[in-house]
C-alpha cells in the first residue's frame, strides 16, 4: 500500500466507526414537494448529455427502468464538459428551492460543498442498507464522508491523466505513438518535432477545465505525485521554484496547442483537430484528456486500432483519480424514487451497465474485467496498483470555488501566457481555500 494510500485509508477508519455510530436504521427523511401522478417522476441531473457520457447514462437509466419501474426517469442533463454550465444552474436552482430528485457531484472537495451548504441529505442508512459500506474501496467511501456520515453513492472512478495520440499524425515525425515521452521535457521535446514536420497543431487543447487538466498534469509530472499532493494539503507551497520551473513547462506546452482553444469543447477539439471522421485528414498529435475519451470514440464508431494512450509523461504509475457520485438533495423531488435511482447506480448492474459504455471503471471492488473493452481492463489494473493523486478540475481535491478561481487564470493565461502572474494567482488561490476541509462539520 503506497503512503497516499495508507494515509487515506487511515483517515477512512476514522470516519467509518464515526459512520457507524451515526447511523441509524431509519431510511434518510426529505419531503417531496410533488404529489399524486408528479411524483413518479425521478429528475436526475447531470451533465451527460451527448456522446459516451449519454451513453453511459442511458446505461444506467436501463437498469433503472428495470429495477424501478415503479417510477419514471426524467432526464434533466445540460450539456457542457466537466459540468460547467451544469454547476452553476444546479447551484442557483438549489438556492432558488427548486431541487431536482438527485444530482451528479463529484466525490470529494466539490461535494463537500453541497454538504457544507446544507443542500445533500445524509444518506448513511440507506448505504448501509443496500450493502454499500463494503462494497467500495475505503479511499473513496472517505471522500463522500463528512463527519461519519455518508453523503452520496459514487457511480465509476475516472482517470484524468491520460493522453491520447493519433499515430497517423506521430508517423509524420517518426514519433512511436505507443511509447509515451519518460518526461515532460521529452514531451514538449516531441511536440517540437511534429511542428517542424508541418503538424498544424501538436498538442489539441480546448477551454476551461482541459487547459486545468493539462496543468494539473504538468505539475503532477515535474512534481511528483508526494510533492503535487502537497500542493492541496499545504506542505508543497504554490510560490516554489519548482512550481515555477513546472509553470514553464505548461506555457510551452500551450505554445504547441490550437488557438482557437478558448472557443470549443474537448469533445469539438477531439472531432476538429485529434479524431475527425477520416482520421487521414487529422492535424492534431496529442490531446490530454480524462478517460471519457474512449466511450466517446466508442460512441463516434472510431476503431480501437485507430488511437493510442498512455499516462501523461512523467505520470507513469499515478492514477489521478476521480468519482462522479449521485447525491439526495434537500427538499428534491420525489425523495423515494431518488432512492431507487441511488440503490440502481451503486448496485452491480447499475454500475456495470454504466461503465461499460462511459470509459470508467467501477466504483465497486467486487467488478470484474471480463466484458469490458480493453482500456477499462487495463485501467482496473493500473487503478489497483498505481498511486492515488486528486485531481481540482474534478472536483476530488478542492472545493468548487477554488476550481473556478483556477479556471478562470486558465482563460487569463491563454490570453497572455505569462507565468510570474499565472503563479500569483494560483498562489493567491491556494491561500483563500486552503481552510476548506475545517468549514466541514
Ligand atoms: C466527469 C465525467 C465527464 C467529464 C467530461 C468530468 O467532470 O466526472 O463524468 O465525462 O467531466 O464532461
Amino acid at each position: 500500500m503506497s503512503r497516499v494510500r495508507r494515509k487515506a485509508a487511515a483517515v477512512f477508519a476514522v470516519a467509518a466507526v464515526l459512520a457507524v455510530s451515526a447511523c441509524s436504521s431509519n431510511t434518510p427523511t426529505t419531503t417531496s414537494t410533488n404529489s399524486g401522478a408528479a411524483t413518479k417522476n425521478v429528475q436526475v441531473f447531470t451533465w451527460w448529455a451527448a456522446g459516451g457520457e449519454k451513453a453511459g447514462l442511458d446505461g444506467m437509466i436501463s437498469v433503472f427502468k428495470k429495477d424501478c419501474s415503479q417510477y419514471t426517469f426524467v432526464n434533466a442533463a445540460v450539456a457542457g464538459g466537466g459540468g460547467d454550465k451544469a454547476k452553476t444552474l444546479l447551484a442557483n436552482n438549489l438556492k432558488a428551492g427548486n431541487a431536482p430528485s438527485s444530482f451528479q457531484a463529484h466525490a470529494g472537495g466539490e461535494l463537500s460543498d453541497y454538504i457544507a451548504n446544507g443542500q445533500v441529505e445524509d444518506i448513511t442508512s440507506l448505504f448501509k442498507a443496500a450493502g454499500l459500506d463494503s462494497a467500495f474501496p475505503k479511499t473513496l467511501v472517505d471522500q463522500i464522508t463528512v463527519a461519519g456520515k455518508i453523503y452520496s453513492v459514487p457511480a465509476d472512478i475516472h482517470r484524468a491523466n491520460m493522453v491520447w495520440v493519433n499515430p497517423v499524425v506521430l508517423k509524420k515525425a517518426n514519433i512511436d505513438p505507443k511509447k509515451a515521452p519518460a518526461t515532460v521535457k521529452d514531451w514538449i521535446a516531441d511536440l517540437a518535432k511534429l511542428k517542424a514536420a508541418g503538424v498544424a497543431t501538436p498538442l489539441v487543447l480546448s477551454k476551461g477545465f482541459a487547459e486545468e487538466m493539462l496543468l494539473e498534469s504538468t505539475l503532477l509530472g515535474d512534481l511528483g505525485v508526494e510533492k503535487f499532493n502537497g500542493l492541496y494539503d499545504g506542505s508543497t507551497k504554490w510560490d516554489g521554484a519548482d512550481v515555477t520551473a513546472a509553470l514553464g513547462d505548461f506555457k510551452a506546452l500551450v505554445s504547441y496547442s490550437n488557438t482557437d482553444r478558448e472557443t470549443m469543447d474537448w469533445d469539438a477539439a477531439m472531432s476538429k483537430y485529434l479524431m475527425p471522421t477520416d482520421v487521414a485528414t487529422a492535424t492534431g498529435g496529442y490531446q490530454l484528456m480524462g478517460d471519457w475519451v474512449p466511450a466517446q470514440l466508442l460512441s463516434l464508431k472510431v476503431p480501437d486500432s485507430a488511437y493510442t494512450y498512455w499516462p501523461a509523461p512523467g505520470t507513469d504509475g499515478v492514477y489521478q483519480w476521480l468519482s462522479d457520485s449521485f447525491t439526495l438533495p434537500k427538499g428534491g423531488t420525489n425523495a423515494a424514487g431518488a432512492q431507487c435511482w441511488l440503490k440502481v447506480v451503486g448496485s452491480a448492474d447499475g454500475q456495470k451497465a454504466f461503465n461499460l459504455v462511459k470509459g470508467s471503471i467501477p466504483a465497486r471492488s467486487d467488478a470484474t474485467s471480463a466484458g469490458y473493452p480493453a482500456y477499462q481492463q487495463w485501467a482496473m489494473t493500473q487503478w489497483k496498483s498505481s498511486k492515488l493523486a486528486p485531481s481540482l478540475a474534478h472536483g476530488s481535491a478542492g472545493p468548487g470555488a477554488w476550481n473556478n478561481d483556477v479556471q478562470t487564470a486558465m482563460s487569463a493565461f491563454s490570453a497572455n501566457p505569462d507565468v510570474a502572474s499565472l503563479q500569483k494567482t494560483l498562489a493567491a488561490a491556494a491561500a483563500k481555500y486552503s481552510n476548506w476541509r475545517s468549514t466541514l462539520g
